[in-house]
């Protein structure tokens, strides 16, 4: 078994699964009847929203002038200080409690792999695989609301080799679109910090507009419906047993392709 497997485990027998009284066994055999009865999501909304071109167009056409938090600052402030000097880059924007942080970090040891999430109780899992010095080294794991991530990171010059974004919230109502990352306003700034963007969903809906909005802004790619052997994150591990349909959607900047 990888280290990054048992890291998950580890912290799935020191958290989660314990709190609920189940031990591995287990809770593999919950995993099974409660991750696989996930409903598809349900929306008004079955085709890009009619709005999108015209919102994304104003994002493009102006500066986002929304200062950082305090605890944004503080948090880019600290994770600047533990980037190593000229590594590779890849963001984990959403990563939830860190699993596909571990295992991208664990897939490629010559990169650094910085998780991020605003969620506190999703980290906890994570972040007691660190501080047991069983995660893989390359990582770091991030308490940040990521509207302040990208410009922050952004403006302290960071750049992204990969930037993954696996399971967004899909805000399903169509008077929810800005809410989605490629019609909200801090899309500018996640773009400005380049690479390869993969985001993964179980809505179509989303990954159309995905492709839509970033081929606005310059970028192409690819969007398939796109099934993993190893899932690489639970979100995808609860959609995939649920029998969903999981759509990628693969970008990269026109200009930057090869
Ligand atoms: C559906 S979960 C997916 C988690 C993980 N990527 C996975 O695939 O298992 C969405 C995650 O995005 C995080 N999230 C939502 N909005 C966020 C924001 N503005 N800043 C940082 N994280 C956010 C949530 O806390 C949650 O962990």
């Amino acid at each position: 078994m990888s280290i990054c497997r048992r890291a998950w485990r580890f912290a799935c027998s020191s958290g989660a699964a314990r709190r609920i009284g189940v031990g591995i066994a287990g809770r593999n055999r919950l995993a099974v009847t409660m991750f696989a009865n996930s409903s598809p999501v349900s929306s008004r909304q079955t085709s890009p929203h009619p709005r999108l071109q015209a919102i994304v167009s104003r994002h493009l056409d102006s500066t986002w002038r929304r200062p950082a938090s305090a605890a944004g600052r503080r948090a880019v402030d600290a994770l600047l200080g533990q980037i190593p000097a000229r590594t590779r880059l890849v963001l984990d924007a959403g990563c939830g409690n860190g699993e596909s942080t571990f295992a991208l970090a664990q897939g490629d040891r010559a990169c650094f792999v910085i998780g991020v999430d605003k969620s506190a109780a999703r980290l906890a899992a994570g972040r007691r695989v660190v501080d047991a010095g069983i995660a893989p080294r390359n990582v770091a794991l991030l308490r940040c609301d990521l509207v302040d991530f990208w410009p922050l990171a952004a403006a302290a010059g960071l750049r992204f080799e990969r930037q993954y974004l696996l399971y967004p919230n899909p805000w399903p109502k169509p008077e929810h679109l800005r809410r989605r990352w490629h019609a909200h306003p801090v899309l500018p700034a996640m773009l400005a910090l380049g690479g390869v963007i993969e985001m993964r969903t179980n809505w179509r809906v989303y990954a159309d507009e995905f492709a839509r909005a970033l081929g606005q802004c310059g970028w192409g790619g690819v969007s398939e419906a796109a099934s993993s052997p190893l899932p690489l994150s639970p979100f995808e591990r609860k959609y995939a047993a649920s029998g969903h349909v999981l759509w990628r959607c693969r970008m990269v900047r026109r200009d930057a392709a090869p």
